[in-house]
């Protein structure tokens, strides 16, 4: 591909993904005004036992969670779509981990899920944007969390290997077959009720704009590891 035609893809994606934006956008405003209106409409025939408006209750329960989603989902993608300009500092990979389980351990306590870092000491400092790193691990934590539902055992490692910084996060959920794994990164692929699909596209994009690469290994039953490697700051 020469530059001109590098170019032209680069503006075209440009316009595509502004384009996208503005209209998530502009579906927000309207989807939260029918969210209060519906709200509104279910709190009046709360008061009511007519079985009838019993019935338009649960009826306009379920359009409100539906409105919930589609509101998820909005915000999952504008989340995606935001991902351009990296504000990067030089930092600690190790403090950024440890921070996150400290802020994800009650979360992880309630659903029973064991937190155990390894965190190599005299880590290479690499360059970060630290709260989109922070997007990452929620992102992953989140997963893992959906994948224990009975609960289970999350792993976080760090290591330097080759003059890169590694990070491997690696749970005992259910795992996933090969169809699933093919697609874990493709927008809006989902297994779930009411996934967005935009998680790991969101983490991949992310890792790339910093120059790192991601990648996963998963068994059916047994578990997944993703493993991340970022350059380490010169
Ligand atoms: N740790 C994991 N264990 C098992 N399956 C996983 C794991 N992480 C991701 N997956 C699979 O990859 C799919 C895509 O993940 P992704 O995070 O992009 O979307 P999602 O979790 O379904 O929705 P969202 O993150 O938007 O709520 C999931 O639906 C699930 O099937
Ligand atoms: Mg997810």
């Amino acid at each position: 591909m020469d530059d001109q035609e590098r170019q032209r893809l680069v503006d075209l994606y440009s316009e595509i993904a502004a384009l996208a934006g503005g209209l998530a956008h502009e579906i927000r405003n309207p989807l939260s005004t029918m969210s209060l209106n519906l709200d509104l409409l279910g709190e009046e025939l709360e008061e009511s036992d007519n079985p009838r408006d019993q019935k338009m209750l649960k009826r306009i329960h379920k359009v409100q969670s539906e409105c919930q989603h589609l509101n998820e989902i909005l915000n999952a993608f504008l989340q995606f779509a935001r991902v351009g300009e990296l504000e990067l500092v030089e930092a600690d990979l190790n403090a950024v981990v440890r921070d996150f389980v400290d802020f994800y351990q009650p979360t992880a306590r309630e659903h029973g899920i064991e937190i155990s870092p390894h965190l190599e000491s005299n880590l290479p400092t690499v360059k970060l944007d630290q709260s989109l790193m922070r997007q990452v691990l929620m992102n992953l934590a989140q997963n893992a969390q959906q994948a224990m539902p009975g609960g289970g055992l999350l792993e976080l490692q760090t290591f330097a290997r080759d003059g890169r910084v590694r990070l491997e996060f690696i749970d005992t959920g259910e795992g996933m077959d090969e169809a699933t794994r093919s697609k874990l990164f493709d927008v809006f692929f989902s297994t779930k009720q009411d996934g967005s699909g935009l998680g790991l596209p969101t983490v991949r994009k992310i890792v790339q704009a910093h120059r790192g690469t991601i990648s996963c290994e998963s068994e059916r039953g047994k578990g997944t590891r993703f493993s991340i490697a970022l350059p380490a700051a010169e």
